[in-house]
């Protein structure tokens, strides 16, 4: 813990949006409010801190935002950040106004940037988990996972229903290029007879042998959830393999791409980006200083942003044996 006082912080959303980034917003904004301190709204992630792109902002400037996709301050990769150059000229539009502490909703490339930055500069930083991807080891939730991967299992339930109707194989491809847990848990919850994902081997023969032993036994309809970056090159490269070796078979592609990362957060989302956020300031008024906040056993869990930053949360080995003992 530090003894040093904070008073003046900036909040803003970096990398991928996710659904419940406004609500997360608005309770960074409005906690700092109730403590006396002033917020500062940073546009476009890291570039707004670079170029100067920083505003007051005040209670009613996050109202009737906590429903709203997307984030009021707009996100970015910002790679000028990653050099030194950059992070002097962020810190310079910082001290300037009396910055001294700063909220960062993002993945983890965002808490790469916040953990250099915080080793340099004398500004210490939070991070929320925010992604669709839910790849944060600390946190069994982050903010817009619950929402997109609701919004998947929507898309392939309706999927199901043309594919049942034709007796099709359907791949669909979801997003997650290093994490496969919009894949697995969208693939669980509508019955998906394979799942694939970035973590784990693709074995192709085996794929090729269980699909031909279905189709001997007439069990002619069959989804695929693959995430995008399955090491074998998602949902279309995939097709091509089937529709080569199982040339009779009648197979469907279809990619939700970014369809998952927008739209109205899930009541899940919005509490848990609530919660993060109104811990995000009290950690920087008990000066509990760069860490990330998450939520472990439904308790808020702190975990150091160094670490945070070096460990992935693991896809467990029991769910995949469930996914293929329940898709028999
Ligand atoms: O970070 C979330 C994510 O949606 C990944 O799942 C996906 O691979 C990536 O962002 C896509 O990023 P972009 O919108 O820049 O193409």
């Amino acid at each position: 813990m530090s003894t040093k006082k904070v008073n003046k912080i900036g909040v803003l959303t970096s990398g991928g949006d996710a659904p419940g980034m406004n609500a997360a917003v608005r309770a960074v904004v409005r906690t700092g409010i109730y403590h006396g301190l002033d917020v500062f709204g940073i546009m476009r992630g890291y570039s707004g801190m670079v170029d100067d792109d920083i505003f007051p902002m005040d209670s009613r400037s996050v109202a009737n935002i906590i429903q709203r996709g997307g984030t009021i301050l707009k996100t970015a990769r910002c790679k000028e950040f990653f050099e030194p150059e950059g992070r002097k000229k962020a810190y310079e539009n910082l001290k300037k106004r009396g910055i001294d502490g700063l909220v960062i909703i993002g993945g983890d490339g965002s808490f790469r940037g916040a953990q250099r930055f915080s080793n340099e500069y004398d500004i210490p930083c939070i991070g929320l988990p925010g992604t669709i991807d839910k790849d944060i080891a600390g946190s069994d939730f982050t903010i817009g996972f619950d929402t997109a991967v609701n919004t998947a299992v929507e898309a392939i339930d309706k999927i199901r229903d043309t594919m049942d109707a034709h007796d099709r194989l359907f791949l669909v491809e979801v997003m997650g290029r290093d994490a496969g847990y919009i894949a697995l848990h969208s693939g669980i919850a509508t019955g998906a007879e394979n799942i694939l994902i970035p973590e784990t081997k693709t074995d192709i023969e085996e794929l090729i042998q269980s699909l031909t032993e279905k189709e001997k036994r007439k069990k002619l309809v069959n989804l695929i959830v693959v995430a995008e970056g399955d090491e074998f090159g998602g949902a279309n490269e995939l097709a091509k393999v089937i529709k080569e070796r199982i040339p009779q078979a009648d197979t469907r592609v279809c990619i939700l791409g970014h369809i998952q990362r927008g739209g109205s957060p899930s009541c899940l989302d919005r509490l848990i980006a609530s919660n993060m956020g109104y811990h995000a300031v009290e950690c920087l008024i008990k000066g509990r200083f760069n860490v990330m906040v998450g939520i472990v056993n439904n308790k808020v869990h702190f975990t150091p942003l160094d670490k945070a930053v070096k460990q992935k949360q693991r896809i467990s080995a029991e769910w995949m044996k469930i996914v293929k003992i329940l898709a028999s």
